[in-house]
């Protein structure tokens, strides 16, 4: 079946199976930053934005994003990239493969939730399981993060 879609703000034709899930799809298009882990909604490394909230692409039929703006970290690798150095600064960048899907949460964040404070935070970071860190460290760079942006 043939899809169009806006990814990453360009307008791109994909041809997908009926059963085909938006990771595969992305994943076959390149975009290895969309990382599969669970493979059951579980996890949240899978995460992308659909028409700008996050949603777990291993378990979202492409063809359900026939339409939609879709976008990976590469998307808003600006904010990413500010996002990370907050991490690294907190000591919260280790291994790295959990950071793609909570960028894109923090993202959504930021702009559905005004001035958003540790409740929000957690909230956003809730199905977003990471291996390596205590969750501490990342919610300490998010708000750092997030409080540096007001400041701009
Ligand atoms: S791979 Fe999608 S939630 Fe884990
Ligand atoms: S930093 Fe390794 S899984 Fe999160």
């Amino acid at each position: 079946m043939k899809i169009e879609l806006t990814l990453n703000n360009r307008r791109e034709l994909f041809d997908v199976a009926p059963d085909e899930m938006l990771l595969d799809t992305l994943r076959q298009h390149g975009l290895k930053s969309v990382r599969r882990g669970c493979d059951t909604t579980t996890c949240g490394v899978c995460t992308v934005l659909v028409d700008g909230l996050a949603v777990p692409s291993c378990s979202y039929l492409s063809v359900r994003a026939e339409g939609k703006h879709v976008t990976t970290v590469e998307g808003i690798l600006e904010e990413a990239e500010k996002l990370s150095e907050h991490f690294g600064d907190e000591g919260a960048d280790q291994c790295g493969f959990c950071n793609p899907g909570i960028a894109l949460s923090v993202h959504a964040l930021k702009h559905h939730v005004n001035n958003p404070g540790e409740a929000a935070i957690k909230d956003a970071l809730t199905g977003h399981l990471c291996r390596c860190t205590g969750y501490v460290s990342q919610l300490k760079a998010i708000k750092a993060y997030l409080e540096a942006d007001e400041d701009e």
